[in-house]
């Protein structure tokens, strides 16, 4: 029997999942997303294209892959129809790659103005959200009043929308905010119907079919741990378990079938929206990562805070997901880089603390170590034996700090640009 290894972002999400899942699908027949929804961004560079996933796993470009979209997920029909359009123009047989739980929950038109409405309510205090409908679709899901695929092919789907759109309205009218709860629903229901195209499928038992008949399969996270609804910087996270359990209540599989935990993290630290960043840099070096590093949102087009990388939150994510491999993304961003620092303890409101705090609103001053930089373009090197010394001693410092080794170091966005060790 084959185990469900794991991939996950445990910084503030962006890390570089999408390029990491779609380089490790040639080991994997199954690659399944568990959580989030089209508030993730997973680019994907090859063949001097790029290609953007919201929603369909990263494995799709690979043939003979079966791309999951498990339980956990909550799905837009009209960001998916518009997505595996452009997969299929592409020449990609989309249809035949992808399957979707009939327990995945529906994002509906109403959740993305429910998002807006809240949003604009909150004024200063914003999560700053991608509006895609993400925390209203859970609320739903817990609420127990969601609409999930499966419900799709009842005859009574369409007044059981009506229903929901209603509930939707009374919500909205506690606002000062304008809308129009119609407007959508016909691009909506047409992408329902391009959905029927696909296999709706039991998906906890496809998986543990799977599994059971040898083939491995490979759990995309999206987002990023500290962005996780229990564990991450609440309120400034996202509505789902992005840490390692989510995977289990997400796909429908048992923790004993968890194989390797893969840990991915950029060589610094990003973050969208709003919330804690103890690391974040305001000045020259901060504009230099977020231009080097391209660091504007796959989603949303927003810049990105940037900063140092963060040891403190590392090794909580670490634990949090029993993290034993990681993943080392966007070093190349640092090569000109006379001075490369590390946050390896914080002062929390002035008192030495290697945790991260409960409390969002903490002073938190990291303590930092410095590293010389390796000042080489390192977009080029395909070898282990090829890196500088400087660069090496990076990732020793970091491995011997959280105690995990570093198997992947990606040099570059392209498929191409990885050195696996
Ligand atoms: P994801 O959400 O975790 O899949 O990450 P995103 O796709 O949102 O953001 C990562 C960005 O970095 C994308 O534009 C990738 O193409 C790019 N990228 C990934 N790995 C590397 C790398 O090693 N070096 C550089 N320079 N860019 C990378
Ligand atoms: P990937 O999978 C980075 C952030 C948003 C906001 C908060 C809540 O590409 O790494 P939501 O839309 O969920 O209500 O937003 O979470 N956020 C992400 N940040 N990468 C993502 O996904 C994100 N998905 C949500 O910016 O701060
Ligand atoms: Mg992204």
């Amino acid at each position: 029997m084959k185990k469900v290894d794991v991939v996950l972002g445990i910084q503030w999400g962006d890390e570089g999942k999408g390029k990491i899942v779609d380089v490790l699908a040639k080991s994997y027949p199954v690659i399944a997303r568990f959580q989030g929804g089209a508030n993730a961004g997973h680019s994907i560079h090859f063949e001097g294209k790029k290609f953007v996933l919201h929603t369909v796993p990263s494995g799709v470009f690979r043939d003979g892959t079966v791309n999951y979209i498990g339980n956990g997920v909550v799905l837009d029909p009209v960001i998916f129809k518009e997505e595996c359009e452009g997969i299929e123009a592409m020449g990609v047989p989309v249809k035949e790659r992808v399957i979707i739980s009939k327990k995945t929950n529906l994002i509906v038109p109403t959740h993305k103005l429910m998002d807006a409405a809240s949003e604009a309510a909150m004024g200063k205090g914003k999560i700053g959200s991608t509006l895609k409908g993400i925390g209203p679709a859970y609320r739903d899901k817990a609420g127990r009043i969601a609409l999930r695929v499966g419900d799709i092919m009842a005859d009574n789907f369409r007044e059981r929308y009506d229903t929901l759109k209603k509930k939707h309205i009374q919500y909205l009218n506690q606002y000062d905010f304008e809308y129009d709860a119609y407007k959508d629903d016909d691009a909506w229901f047409e992408a329902v119907e391009y959905m029927k195209g696909f296999r709706f499928v039991d998906g906890e038992y496809e998986i543990n079919g799977y599994l059971n008949d040898g083939k491995a399969a490979l759990a995309e996270g999206a987002q990023g741990s500290m962005l996780d609804v229990d564990f991450g910087s609440y309120p400034f996270v996202t509505s789902s378990s992005t840490t390692c359990a989510g995977v289990c209540t997400g796909l429908g599989v048992a923790p004993s079938k968890v194989g390797k935990v893969m840990g991915i993290f950029k060589a610094y630290c990003t973050r969208v929206g709003a919330g804690p960043f103890p690391t974040e840099l305001f000045d020259a070096t901060g504009e230099d990562l977020r231009k080097k590093g391209f660091e504007f949102g796959a989603t949303t087009g927003r810049p990105r805070r940037t900063g140092w990388l963060d040891l403190v939150e590392l090794r909580y994510a670490i634990m949090l997901s029993g993290v034993n491999e990681l993943i080392m993304m966007k070093s190349d961003v640092l090569d000109d880089f006379d001075t490369i620092k590390v946050a390896v303890a914080y002062e929390v409101n002035g008192v030495k603390s290697d945790r991260v705090p409960f409390d969002v609103y903490a002073d938190i001053k990291p303590v930092y170590k410095e590293f010389k930089g390796w000042k080489k373009d390192l977009t080029g090197v395909r070898s282990e034996n090829d890196l500088p010394v400087e660069f090496m001693d990076y990732v020793k410092f970091i491995e011997d700090s959280v105690n995990v080794p570093v198997k992947i170091i990606s040099l570059g966005p392209d498929r191409d640009q990885t050195i696996i060790r």
